[in-house]
């Protein structure tokens, strides 16, 4: 057996890395040098203020933006992501918080979207049966039940479209699902949805998941780690289990207080 190099830790295998983003939109520094690791497997959560970075980070990690400098590593790969369809290439969906839905196309459609099964042959016809049928085992296979995957998807619940966006983003067999704010503007029950589907996709494997998330108790519950964004940068990062929504207050009630010129 060969040796392992020195540089490998114990730890199991990242999905991705990021070292130092800097992005800068003309005068502003949207990010200032943030560096985080995402494990095989894991769920991350980010929470920060408005404006912390935290869309930023996301967009460049999905090929939207790119970073005016540092470094991303997909496995051991250096990759500079040139798009959002290069970074999809690469097993990197994004699954955004105006969900990009067709609303008045059918669930099964909205799922096969920009990659329908078509028939063989020069005129390819669209093969409906196929993708109907693809959809409704992917949405079963993944707990998601919606009467008909012939519904249009305007018919459907927030919580019941997030989840169709979801399913499209794992549908398209994707390594890495970027979410921002998939529970936002939801009540309980649709956040509740949301929340037992990613739990599911974990227990799947496989997949790696990164959430921007506002609750911080929802936080902790669903995600292996939490990282805490401040104007730019990661100020703070935890395994979930050695945090608490308190100590995570703190934090950012420190923040606040010191930028009102407060001393404690
Ligand atoms: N396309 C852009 N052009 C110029 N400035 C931008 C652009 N996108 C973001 N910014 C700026 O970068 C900073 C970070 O914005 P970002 O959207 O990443 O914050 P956020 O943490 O996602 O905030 P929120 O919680 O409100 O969604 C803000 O000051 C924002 O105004
Ligand atoms: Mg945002």
């Amino acid at each position: 057996m060969s040796s392992l190099p020195l540089s490998s830790s114990t730890s199991p295998a990242l999905a991705l890395r990021a070292e130092d983003i800097v992005k800068r939109f003309g005068a502003v520094t949207a990010l200032d040098g943030v560096s985080l690791s995402l494990r095989q497997g894991e769920i991350l959560g980010i929470l920060g203020d408005n404006g912390a970075g935290k869309s930023t980070l996301i967009k460049i990690l999905t090929g939207f933006h790119q970073q005016t400098s540092g470094k991303l590593f997909l496995g051991d790969d250096e990759t500079l992501l040139r798009s959002v369809d290069h970074a999809r290439a690469l097993g990197i969906e994004c699954v955004y918080q105006d969900l990009a839905l067709a609303n008045s196309l059918s669930i099964y459609h909205n799922m096969f979207l920009n990659r329908e099964i078509v028939r063989p042959g020069p005129f390819r016809l669209l093969n409906h049966k196929a993708m109907r049928a693809r959809a409704a085992e992917c949405l079963e296979e993944i707990g998601v039940h919606v009467p008909s995957v012939d519904l249009p998807v305007e018919q459907l619940s927030g919580g019941q479209r997030q989840a169709i966006a979801v399913a499209r983003a794992v549908n398209s067999n994707a390594k890495i699902l970027l979410l921002d704010e998939p529970l936002a503007a939801m009540g309980a029950r649709e956040a509740g949805l949301i929340i037992d589907l990613i739990l599911r996709l974990k227990e799947k494997g496989g997949l790696s998941i990164i959430m921007i998330m506002h609750n911080y108790a929802q936080t902790l519950d669903i995600a292996d780690r939490v990282m805490l964004m401040q104007r730019g940068r990661v100020t703070y990062e935890r395994e979930s289990v050695s945090t608490s929504v308190a100590e995570l207050m703190d934090i950012v009630r420190r923040e606040y207080r010191a930028m009102r010129g407060q001393t404690s």
